[in-house]
């Protein structure tokens, strides 16, 4: 059965378990010079309907390195972009390559694209979830905190489809994760429930509130995304004068664990969501992060296209 990666949810505990070892022996083995390269017959189609620096450079990176061949198409550049249906791109596409990975507005078009295509696609980024950045967040974190279960994860600001991602992400691991956003802007409540039926297997928490001073106690991981996502600029006054209260900056870091790590998918908009001072601290590891897409992609596309 092909395996594809929608949400995070896809992903058991075992499996991500797994998945972090198999990123830190591929990010070793780069270190090392090591490059193995299993995909030399694999090909990969990259459809990108929105911007890209990290998500599109380390994927077609990571293909490189294990010796596939990436192909990266702007929507707009296929006949989707003049109303073919994803459906009918999604059974093309699968008759030439061995996995699709797209970043689209809309959700639903990363489900069609899954549904009718024969080949594992992965979802680079959709208006309701980011996978692939939250499997890259949990290796950051065990990287530099060890285990990762039990130990507590703030995130304040946009409720987004970064916040999704990590939501179900964080359960999975059996880390606790606080959430503190206005009510506009707080996370979806179905992808809320489930991050909390899986975090009851996983004796962890979920709490969702407005009270940053709340979620951020005993912090051992700070986090924050924009507060003005691709797609929502219409909204962007607004946003910026509902979140205002939500950033990151020396106060709120001072009230997380002394050791506490600062993170942030990138791009950041410096002094909204994070003030330069913090993401250029010593707390921040929001360079390291951006690094690990890289060989947490690597690990994923070993593990999906089954050479691990
Ligand atoms: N974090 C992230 O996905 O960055 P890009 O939008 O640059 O890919
Ligand atoms: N929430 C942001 C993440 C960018 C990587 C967006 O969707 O624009």
């Amino acid at each position: 059965m092909k395996r594809d990666i929608l949400t995070f949810a896809e992903i058991n505990k075992d499996e991500l378990e797994q998945l972090l070892e198999s990123t830190d022996e591929l990010k070793e083995a780069l270190s090392d010079g090591h490059l193995e390269k299993p995909f030399k017959d694999k090909s990969a189609v990259l459809i990108f309907e929105k911007p890209s620096t990290r998500t599109r450079v380390s994927f077609e990176i990571a293909l490189w390195q294990l010796g596939g061949q990436p192909i990266v198409l702007n929507s707009t550049d296929m006949q989707l972009g003049r109303g073919e249906t994803i459906e009918d791109t999604g059974r093309v596409l699968s008759r030439y390559c061995d996995i699709i990975i797209i970043r689209t507005f809309k959700h639903e078009n990363v489900e069609k694209l899954a549904s009718s295509a024969s080949v594992p696609v992965i979802n680079a980024l959709s208006d309701m979830y980011h996978p692939c950045q939250a499997l890259a967040d949990l290796f950051t974190i065990r990287e530099i905190k060890g285990d990762l279960k039990g130990r507590k994860i703030a995130y304040t600001g946009d409720g987004n489809n970064v916040c999704h991602s990590l939501l179900l992400a964080a359960a999975t691991a059996g880390m606790d994760m606080a959430v503190a956003a206005p009510s506009r802007y707080m996370p979806d409540r179905k992808v809320v429930e489930k991050a909390e039926e899986i975090a009851l297997t996983n004796r962890c928490s979920v709490l969702v509130t407005d009270d940053v001073s709340l979620a951020v106690k005993e912090a051992d991981v700070l986090y924050t995304d924009v507060w003005v996502s691709m797609g929502d600029e219409e909204e962007a006054l607004d946003r910026i004068k509902v979140l205002k209260d939500y950033q990151i900056n020396e106060d709120v870091l001072s009230m997380a664990n002394e050791d506490a790590i600062v993170m942030h998918c990138m791009p950041a908009h410096r002094g909204e969501e994070i003030t330069s001072g913090v993401m250029d601290g010593q707390s921040s590891v929001v360079f390291e992060q951006a690094e690990n897409r890289l060989h947490a992609q690597k690990a994923l596309l070993k593990w999906i296209l089954g050479s691990d």
